[in-house]
């Protein structure tokens, strides 16, 4: 008696595992975050971020030459507001020489192909360190969303392609598209983080930005882990409101998540491997209990295959060094 299959066969060697790949990672799938500072000079290691950086723009210039050279096509920008500029409504966040407006230009100065995305929420320039504007110990959506407006817009003018609301107030894509539309930004892109979850994973990106929040937590407007249904339900609302990409955040714990998008709607679906999910493959690498680059491979086509057509990651440079080896 024999097996009536014998699926070892198409696993004998790797010429015939990479014929019947199913997921193939590409540097096309990666979104790269950076983190910019002001100054000059400045190449800052993330203390929870091993190997990870935030750049002054001279030095955020040469970065995103090197992405370009290795074949990484776009960028999503976070900025370090200094504490003396941050207030409740997130006034420098509008300012039209404020420092993500100049890193904006920046890098389509040094790589004018380079497409750049740029995060909209208020917590970098939050003086409570939330994603909106604080009343009586309430996040207040409305407001926060005509503000989240005027800042895509005040993106889009300084050469954004895509805005990326990561704040989940209710209501702002429809605000965002609206004044974008009405300001004859007809071709600035909305990337939604549509589902984005109360996670844990996202300290290490506070400690990147210096953001956390000074008082609670952000339950009341980030969904709860425990939630699927829901996930759609945002999801849905924000293509409804104008979308161009949706996106699951964090990846790793939330893969069903995303299964359950992609089967679903018609847009691209983004996935977020956050701060969290990067610290955590480097620290138990650094302890030599896990090796790096298969994990971080595995992972990332993991993340692929569940759907994702786009991957922000920290990984995104050690990925493609790594597939072009
Ligand atoms: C802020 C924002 C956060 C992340 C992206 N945009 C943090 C938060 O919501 O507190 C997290 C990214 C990461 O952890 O890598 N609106």
């Amino acid at each position: 008696m024999y097996p009536l299959r014998r699926n070892r066969r198409l696993r004998t060697n790797e010429s015939i595992r990479s014929l019947v790949r199913e997921t193939i990672l590409s540097p096309n799938d990666f979104l790269v975050p950076l983190f910019v500072v002001d100054g000059k000079n400045i190449k800052e290691e993330i203390s929870s971020m091993p190997n990870y950086f935030r750049f002054s723009l001279d030095l955020l210039e040469k970065e995103v030459k090197e992405l370009w050279s290795l074949g990484l096509r776009s960028v999503l920008l976070f900025v370090k507001v200094a504490d003396n500029l941050k207030d409740n409504a997130g006034t420098e966040a509008l300012n039209a020489e404020g420092l993500m407006q100049r890193a904006v230009k920046t890098v389509k100065n040094a790589v004018p192909e380079m497409l750049v995305m740029t995060d909209i929420a208020l917590d970098p320039y939050s003086s409570f360190g939330h994603d909106g504007v604080v009343a009586n110990g309430k996040i207040l959506n409305d407001d926060t969303s005509l503000i989240l407006a005027e800042m895509s817009l005040s993106h889009a003018k300084a050469g954004a392609d895509f805005v990326a609301p990561s704040d989940m107030m209710d209501g702002r894509i429809f605000e965002i598209r609206s004044l974008l539309e009405d300001e004859g930004f007809h071709d600035t892109g909305i990337m939604s983080y549509s589902a984005k979850y109360a996670s844990a994973l996202y300290g290490p990106f506070r400690d990147a930005l210096d953001s956390a929040p000074g008082f609670g937590d952000k339950k009341t407007y980030q969904m709860d882990p425990a939630n699927r249904d829901e996930a759609i339900k945002e999801t849905f609302m924000d293509v409804e409101e104008g979308a161009d990409i949706v996106m699951v955040k964090p990846g790793l714990c939330y893969l069903d998540i995303v299964r359950d998008i992609k089967n679903v709607v018609n847009v691209p679906v983004a996935v977020y491997q956050v701060s969290g999910e990067y610290a955590m493959i480097k620290a138990a690498s650094e302890k030599g209990w896990l090796d790096h680059d298969a994990v971080m491979m595995e992972q990332l086509t993991a993340i692929k295959r569940a759907g994702a057509n786009i991957i922000a990651s920290y990984f995104a440079k050690d990925a493609v060094k790594f597939l072009n080896r």
